[in-house]
């Protein structure tokens, strides 16, 4: 069978040969002049295909018949080239087999547009829909260009655990891990039964909030290296940007000061929306006239200026000045919000904005302490529409400030005595960030809820499927 995709995008070496082609009705019309019209989709691209049945067969016709959106079928027949609007090939089928029926009184998936909030109730079907599988092509293709990019530049993929007893970034918003009692275990079906009676790891566990620390193990050792894996939070926030369960992308860096990193985390984001601009258009195209209009304005942006870099201290001082009225005020010290990052993006500089040297009392205890005393050499990347898309930092690499850094932030040594280690044995100024996959395709769909571009989200109460 050839995919949907090959098919159009060789159409000429296909016109007039036969074919077979699987996958699941969209839609069904039949004209009056005993001609039946299918859509076929088969999740290869977003067009479908036009399976064209003449009624004269009976054979063929008893299958026809049928056909109803959301069966699954494979057709054999013709390519050629098709008289009707918005398509320039159709097959003239030959023998159509049904294989798995779907009962139009009960089908979920009509033709018509659905809430995201019901799609997300059935997220077994929804990767059926238009909207959610240009999502996961879009997903697919930035997902590999993380790899292209950090490959093509000499960087080496680190697989850092899940399951760990540090917490990196400080905020206690971990997951811990326990074990079951095998004699009375508790079930998704909602009996108890007895948690924590079995300390596996004997000491406490957890989700891994981000590979960073251990990802810094391999830097110093690898030079650059890069992890790409989920990543949980157990924030109880439910807003429209924030999952328990994500994917991260983290280099990290040797030898790289936070100019470095800037200077990568912007040729990076430029690569990979360059690789949907390129091989995506026709997904693109969908989310930029039924999602968001802007969208092929803020990506080409995107690629073609240079990132706006102010301080934060330069960043508040623009908030207050801004005569915006926000919800949060603004303060030296405090944490920049939503809004605020908003405001700047959209409003004051119309493209991602880079802030760097962030007060070090909001920021955890791994980085680089500025001359000072009061900021850290951190930097966040902030794209319009969806704020900060990507957290880093050049790291402390001297053993005295690392050491009153975590005394400061109430860091017990002893459990980190690896991580110090790295600055007592061959220690370097070394730099890396953190960008959230879903935030990425939040930008490069214009798709307003991070539901939406993650297959199964997990958000509090919700761990179905
Ligand atoms: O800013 P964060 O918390 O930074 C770190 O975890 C660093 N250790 C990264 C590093 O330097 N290696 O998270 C980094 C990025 C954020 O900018 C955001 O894109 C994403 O991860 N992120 C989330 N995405 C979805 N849901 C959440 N709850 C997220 N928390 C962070
Ligand atoms: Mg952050």
């Amino acid at each position: 069978a050839v995919r949907i995709a090959q098919l159009f995008q060789n159409e000429e070496a296909h016109k007039e040969k036969e074919v077979t082609i699987q996958g699941w009705v969209r839609t069904r019309r039949d004209s009056k002049a005993g001609i039946s019209f299918i859509e076929v989709n088969d999740g290869s691209c977003l067009r479908n295909l036009q399976v064209i049945a003449e009624r004269t067969d009976p054979e063929l016709t008893r299958v026809v018949d049928r056909l109803a959106t959301g069966c699954s079928v494979q057709v054999r027949g013709v390519v050629k080239p098709s008289p009707g609007k918005g398509q320039s090939i159709e097959v003239h089928a030959r023998e159509i087999v049904l294989f798995g029926w779907a009962d139009p009184a009960i089908y979920p998936l009509q033709k018509k547009r659905h809430s995201f909030e019901f799609l997300r109730t059935i997220a077994h079907l929804r990767p059926r829909t238009n909207t959610l599988g240009a999502v996961a092509r879009l997903r697919n293709r930035l997902s590999f260009a993380v790899h292209q990019f950090f490959q093509k530049e000499g960087f080496v993929y680190v697989h850092t655990p899940i399951i760990t007893s540090s917490d990196c970034e400080g905020a206690g918003e971990v997951f811990r891990v326990t074990t079951l009692d095998p004699a009375n275990p508790p079930s998704p079906q909602g009996r108890d039964g007895n948690l924590y009676s079995l300390d596996f790891f004997e000491k406490p566990a957890f989700l891994t909030v981000s590979g960073q620390l251990q990802a810094e193990i391999y830097a110093l050792a690898l030079g650059k290296v890069y992890t790409f894996g989920p990543t949980f939070r157990a924030e109880n926030s439910n807003t429209s940007r924030h999952l328990a369960e994500f994917w991260m992308i983290e280099p990290e860096m040797a030898f790289y000061d936070l100019q470095d990193n800037l200077e990568l985390a912007q040729s990076f984001i430029k690569y990979v929306i360059s690789a949907v601009l390129e091989d995506c258009a026709e997904d693109l195209q969908l989310f930029a006239r039924f999602v968001e209009p802007t969208l092929m304005e803020t990506l080409e942006t995107l690629v073609r200026e240079t990132f706006e870099v102010i301080t934060y201290t330069e960043a508040v001082e623009l908030l207050k000045k801004s005569g915006e009225s926000f919800d949060y005020p603004v303060e030296w010290g405090s944490d920049l919000q939503s809004e605020h990052e908003r405001y700047l993006t959209e409003k004051k500089f119309r493209k991602p904005v880079a802030i760097i040297h962030f007060p070090r009392a909001i920021k955890p205890f791994y980085m680089r302490v500025n001359e000072d005393e009061k900021t850290v050499a951190a930097m966040d990347v902030l794209v319009p529409r969806v704020g900060e898309i990507i957290g880093g930092s050049q790291r402390e690499e001297r053993l005295d400030v690392l050491l009153q850094q975590m005394e400061l932030k109430g860091i017990p040594v002893e459990e980190y005595q690896w991580y110090v280690d790295l600055r007592r044995f061959g220690s370097a100024p070394h730099s890396g960030f953190g960008l959230g996959l879903e935030r990425l395709v939040q930008f490069a769909t214009g798709l307003g809820n991070i539901r939406e571009v993650i297959p199964f989200p997990r958000t509090p109460g919700h761990a179905e499927f």
